[in-house]
Parts: C-alpha cells; sequence; structure tokens
C-alpha cells in the first residue's frame, strides 16, 4: 500500500517531552522535524541581547521592529539526531535554553506580530507535508488541517523533574523549584494568553506521558500515523 505524506502536530504543556518524541518520530518516518519554540526562543534571545526586555516587560514596538533582522535556520543531523538553531548564521543552541530565555519566552510569544510572523514561517516548512512540529498551536492554528493532532501532558512535577535531570546533565547549576515554578508560570502563560492560547484542538488525541517510557510513546505514535498515512 502506497503510504501518503502527512503533517504531523504535536502541541502540549511546556516540558513534556514533545521534540524528543517528535524527533524520534521524524526520524523514523523519514520527515522534517521542526520545534516551533526554539523560533520563540530564538526571538526572546535576539530581544534580550538587545536590551529590549525590561523587568520581564518586552518592549514591544522594538522587538516587532526587529523581527526584520532575524533570521532562522535549523540544522538536523540524522546521526547524532541533534537540532541545532541558528540567530543569522551563528549557533544559538545552548543559549536558547538556557533559563533567563525560558524566563522571558511566554511574553515574547504573546505579541501577535510575533507569532504572525513564526506561524508565516511555519507553514512554508510544511508546505510539502511529510513534517512533525512541535508547539502549542499547531493543531490550532499553524496546521488546522494537519492530518495527525497529538496533544501531550503530563504532571507539572514530572515535567519539573526531568527538566531539572536534562538540564544538571548538561552541566547546568539549576534550582529545582525553580524549575517547577518556570514550569506553572508557563503553564498559566501558554494557556491564558490571548492570541493563540494552547489548548487541544477537537480533533487532536490526547498523550499523557507521566507514565510512558520514550519507547512506549513512540511505538503509539507511529501506530497512529500509519494509520493516517494509509488514509485511515
Ligand atoms: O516548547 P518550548 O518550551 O521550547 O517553547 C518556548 C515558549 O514558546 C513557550 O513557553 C511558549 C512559546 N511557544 C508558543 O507560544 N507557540 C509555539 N508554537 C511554541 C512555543
Amino acid at each position: 500500500m502506497t503510504k501518503k505524506k502527512i503533517v504531523i502536530a504535536i502541541d502540549g504543556h511546556s516540558s513534556c517531552g514533545k521534540s524528543t518524541l517528535a524527533k524520534s518520530l521524524a526520524r523514523e518516518l523519514g520527515y522534517i522535524y521542526i520545534d516551533s519554540g526554539a523560533m520563540y526562543r530564538v526571538v526572546t534571545l535576539y530581544a534580550l541581547r538587545n536590551g529590549w526586555i525590561q523587568n520581564g516587560q518586552p518592549l514591544r514596538e522594538k522587538v516587532i521592529e526587529g523581527l526584520k533582522n532575524i533570521k532562522i535556520t535549523f540544522h538536523w543531523d540524522e546521526q547524532t539526531e541533534k537540532n541545532t538553531t541558528f540567530l543569522n548564521g551563528e549557533n544559538v543552541e545552548d543559549e536558547i535554553r538556557q533559563l533567563e530565555v525560558s524566563q522571558n519566552v511566554s511574553p515574547i510569544s504573546t505579541i501577535g506580530e510575533v507569532r504572525h510572523e513564526m506561524v508565516k514561517q511555519q507553514r512554508e516548512n510544511g508546505k510539502n507535508k511529510g513534517i512533525v512540529m512541535d508547539g502549542r498551536d499547531i493543531g490550532t492554528v499553524v496546521f488546522p488541517d494537519a492530518e495527525l493532532k497529538i496533544f501531550m501532558t503530563a504532571s507539572p512535577q514530572i515535567r519539573a523533574q526531568r527538566r531539572y535531570l536534562e538540564l544538571k546533565q548538561k552541566g547546568l547549576d539549576v534550582d529545582f523549584d525553580e524549575i517547577l515554578k518556570n514550569v506553572e508560570d508557563r503553564d498559566t502563560i501558554d494557556s491564558g494568553r490571548e492570541i493563540s492560547p494552547l489548548r487541544k484542538a477537537d480533533d487532536a488525541i490526547v498523550l499523557d506521558n507521566s507514565n510512558l517510557t520514550r519507547q512506549e510513546q513512540l511505538q503509539w505514535s507511529l501506530e497512529k500515523a500509519t494509520e493516517k498515512m494509509e488514509g485511515n
């Protein structure tokens, strides 16, 4: 049976393993992987570097004006399965994961013009299908017609614990309570914002991975993807 190329949208709360699942799905299917959160992180980093975020508040006009000077690109290394993010050609993959960026990214992502530009670029990436994209509004706004939509969730404690271990492994000096607060704060802002809030698309399937291994999540998602690729 010929399998058609599809769009797979993975949305959900922060730090619940969306990118891990999305990457392994893309590898298994030979699809492109796009981390939409990284794009909002790049804009945040650019704003921080320019001093356009003061006391947690972005200088809206400056950020909007600055968008035209930001070029975001990705490099996907199939061997290592590492996705690297570039800002105007500079590798910023590690910098965009730091807590300062995590603490300021939600306010940046509430700016309508920023969202508009990111969504435009994301749609461009997916125009030929064969793509897995993860984020907050992929199934609701970016690709409302995606053939497979997965909405991932897990408890805030479990998510904070995973993030804590991940950052520790990278050798960063981190505090669990601070991470838990960041996870909870981002949930509140991401779900409560006016434009494109995080919500499950009506036709998305929920994946609560609190008690599932990575392999189990991948297996489950591959079955769902295969059904859609075969036209069911
Ligand atoms: O997936 P992440 O944690 O790296 O995303 C960082 C932030 O970007 C997150 O707090 C909300 C925002 N975001 C968004 O608003 N829309 C997306 N599609 C992806 C991320």
